[in-house]
């Protein structure tokens, strides 16, 4: 029997290629984007797109009523600065509009499986020595990552007391393909756009803090098998949670530099003071993810730099959707 997968936030970055993996993999593909970030050009010709939030009456009303295998959920404000600005916003889409539904997934009662994507750079805060394990103590530094633990724990909540399929991936800095170099995530696609306009690379800090960036494409199977694969008993909140990353610590510096080699150029590098709140050290254990979902990353940093480049270059050229 054909599987259903609803995707929020399926017009974005790392939902469209989560999108485009399911529809590959046999899934009857929905999206439900408001597009204040992602692109319909984004959007797998073979998905349908509802335009709406995931707070409308709407939307609580296609995941109650369609019959959906798995629902996974990337729409979010994922601004962290935004975040800190407004946190009754960011907690209006993160944490409400989760709500709305799973309200909804509950009143379904489909068994449908949820598939959360948390972050694992911004929960584990600065306490800890990385690599982060699943279970180190939290402790948040924006609203974001607030909103990010606050709905682990809903799901953990949910499981327990409702029977609530679910699973959180906490991802690392994901980039790829796709990514928008104009918003505030994403140094990898900043850098990639201003390489390629000749332009000077900015550096906040020393350039020394290190974080775990993973290529979205090992991204989308990390979530392709945290919906399929059998999973541990939904008991405490770090139970159903799994860091996605690859154990590697990257600074800022040594990225600009793999970039500039792979494009073969010397662009200037411009040192700012370094932004207040700013972790200096994150990257992420990810044996977890290997033993219990079979997962691990395959695509080697500069494989995926230089696969970010050329897609950017093609962007750059008025190519479409890749
Ligand atoms: N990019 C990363 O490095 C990273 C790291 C950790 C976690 N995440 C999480 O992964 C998810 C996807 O991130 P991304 O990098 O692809 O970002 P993105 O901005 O490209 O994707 C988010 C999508 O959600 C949509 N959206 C936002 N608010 C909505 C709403 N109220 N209703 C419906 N759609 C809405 C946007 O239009 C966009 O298409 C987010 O939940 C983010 O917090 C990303």
């Amino acid at each position: 029997m054909t599987r259903r997968a609803l995707v929020t936030g399926g017009a974005g970055f790392i939902g469209s290629h989560v999108a485009d993996l399911l529809i590959s993999n046999g899934f009857e593909t929905e999206i439900i984007d408001d597009l204040s970030t992602g692109r319909r050009a984004n959007v797998p010709k073979a998905a349908r797109l509802h335009e709406i939030s995931i707070n409308s009456g709407e939307a609580a009303q296609i995941v109650r009523d369609g019959k959906f295998d798995v629902l996974i959920h990337l729409a979010a404000q994922m601004d962290v600065r935004k975040s800190v600005a407004d946190p009754v916003a960011d907690a209006t889409t993160n944490i409400v509009g989760t709500l709305n539904l799973l309200e909804a997934v509950k009143a379904g009662g489909n068994g449908t499986r949820v598939a959360f994507t948390s972050t694992g750079g911004a929960i584990y805060g600065d306490f800890n020595s990385p690599p982060n394990v699943e279970s180190f103590p939290k402790d948040p530094e924006s609203p974001y990552a607030i909103s990010k633990l606050a709905v682990e724990y809903y799901l953990s909540y949910y499981g327990r007391l409702h029977g609530l399929e679910h699973v959180s991936l906490r991802f690392g800095n994901v980039y790829g393909p796709r990514q928008d170099p104009h918003g505030e995530a994403g140094v990898v696609a900043i850098f990639c756009s201003r390489i390629l306009d000749r332009k000077p690379l900015t550096i906040f800090g020393d350039g020394l803090q290190t974080r775990d960036y993973v290529y979205v494409g090992d991204v989308a199977r990390a979530v392709l098998l945290g919906v399929t694969n059998e999973l541990p008993a939904a008991e405490r909140v770090d139970a159903r949670a799994f860091n996605v990353g690859t154990g590697l610590g990257t600074s800022v510096v040594k990225l600009a530099e793999l970039l500039q080699q792979a494009f073969g150029t010397n662009a200037e590098i411009v040192f700012s003071p370094k932004r207040p709140g700013e972790q200096q050290e994150s990257f992420l254990d990810v044996g977890k993810a290997q033993r219990v979902l079979g997962w691990k990353p395959e695509v080697s940093l500069q494989d995926g730099l230089e696969r970010t480049l050329a897609w950017s270059a093609a962007q750059k050229d008025g190519a479409g959707r890749a």
